[in-house]
């Protein structure tokens, strides 16, 4: 492998590029993580990762990637054979069902064209069908990562209190949280499954359970088996701001410093970045005259785009064009869009000249491998950027 002069552009929906300082931050020496210092350490992240949920509850944080956070929500507040509904938005969707399966819960599956978010109607309907109240919990994804579509949370949360039915609400923000306005008290989510490697900047590693008073008082009642995802453990040592194994340490200095950049850059301001860099993105697939996945424009995602090519070209060849001529990594197409789809993440540590240089890649990509399209993507991401620029 030779050096390649310039940043890599790490431009799929995740890991992200982690800034400079939250680097910095992570090559401090590792400390005793049942010492005074960790403590301090400890206390400021349980209490300062609750506003990025914007939760005044409990946060527990776990050494792992976002699939661990996804079973500890269900293995903590669900019993063998609960019915869950569940929403197929897409292939992170999928998954998750794959693993409410395997945990022996009862899968109420509201299939879907992987082109559009939960339809709030849908789901009051199938929770008015349930008489007996025998579904136990509305799992969905908020920012469904392989489609680029984001569901409406709130609507969601109102179509489960109108049909009145008292199953808990869990939410995946693996990449919307810290990038597209997220609201765990005021929504009502009961738990919100996090991540690290996306909108909060780190690289993988951290997850996260945000977790509701009602959530609490299910995980009471709850028999899935649980061991170290059993949210009392991990609660009952946050009391003294340790962990009951192990913490990473080194992403928890990490986590710290990301805090310190969304909190220092504002998350109203960060929220609007991204909307922002959304917008520009696709102003710029559409002057390539190409379809953007995404059917419903209430539903684009504020972090991801993915990108349908013509029919009979393959979007794989365009992501190997760009890796290789201009050191740019796109998102593949996940599952059922392999070949057909290539995801442009706009997340995180993103200003604009670092999304024009990604749209200016993809430009190029596409003239060098002869997908039609037109050149005028970049022109008009430009331009839109250009008159949305703040004044200084
Ligand atoms: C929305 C969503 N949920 C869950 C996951 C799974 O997380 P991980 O790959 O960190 O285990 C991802 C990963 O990209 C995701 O985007």
């Amino acid at each position: 492998m030779s050096y390649k002069a310039g940043r890599h552009f790490l431009q799929i929906p995740g890991p992200t590029n982690v800034p400079e300082r939250v680097l910095r931050a992570m090559a401090q020496p590792t400390i005793d993580h049942r010492g005074p210092d960790f403590q301090i350490l400890g206390r400021e992240l349980l209490d300062g990762v609750r506003d990025v949920f914007r939760t005044k509850r409990p946060v527990v944080i776990y050494p792992a990637s976002g699939t661990g956070a996804w079973e500890a929500a269900l293995v903590n507040t669900l019993s063998p054979g609960d019915r869950v509904l569940m929403v197929e938005t897409g292939h992170f969707a999928t998954l998750w069902k794959h693993i409410a399966e395997k945990l022996s819960l009862a899968v109420d599956w509201i299939p879907g064209d992987w082109r559009q978010g939960v339809d709030p109607a849908v789901v009051e309907a199938r929770l008015i069908e349930d008489r007996t109240h025998a579904i136990k919990a509305v799992c969905v994804v908020h920012n469904e990562t392989s489609t680029g579509v984001a569901s409406r949370i709130p609507e969601v949360r109102h179509a489960i209190d109108n049909a009145q039915h008292p199953a808990l609400f869990m939410v995946d923000t693996i990449s919307s949280l810290g990038s597209i306005d997220y609201r765990h008290d005021e929504w009502s989510v009961d738990v919100t499954v996090g991540a690290s490697q996306k909108g909060l900047m780190l690289p993988p590693g951290l997850c996260f359970n945000a977790v509701s008073e009602k959530a609490m008082v299910a995980h009471a009642q709850a028999t899935l088996p649980r061991a170290f995802w059993d949210w009392s453990s991990v609660l009952a040592a946050n009391q003294e701001s340790f962990f009951p194994y192990t913490p990473a340490t080194n992403l928890l200095y990490g986590l710290r410093e990301a805090l310190a950049l969304l909190r220092e850059e504002g998350l109203p301001e960060v929220f609007a970045r991204h909307a922002r860099h959304a917008e520009a993105t696709r102003r710029a697939v559409r002057g390539w005259g190409l379809e953007i996945l995404c059917s419903n424009p209430d539903e684009y995602s504020a972090s991801i785009t993915a990108v349908l090519v013509p029919p009979g070209q393959d979007a794989d060849r365009l992501r190997a064009a760009v890796l290789n001529r201009f050191d740019l990594s796109l998102g593949v197409g996940l599952a059922k869009l392999a070949g057909t789809v290539f995801r442009i993440g706009h997340l995180g540590d993103l200003n604009d000249l670092s999304l024009l240089g990604t749209l200016a890649g993809i430009e190029m990509g596409l003239a060098l491998t002869a997908i039609p399209a037109q050149s005028g993507g970049v022109a008009a991401a430009m331009h839109y950027l250009q008159g949305c620029a703040r004044e200084p």
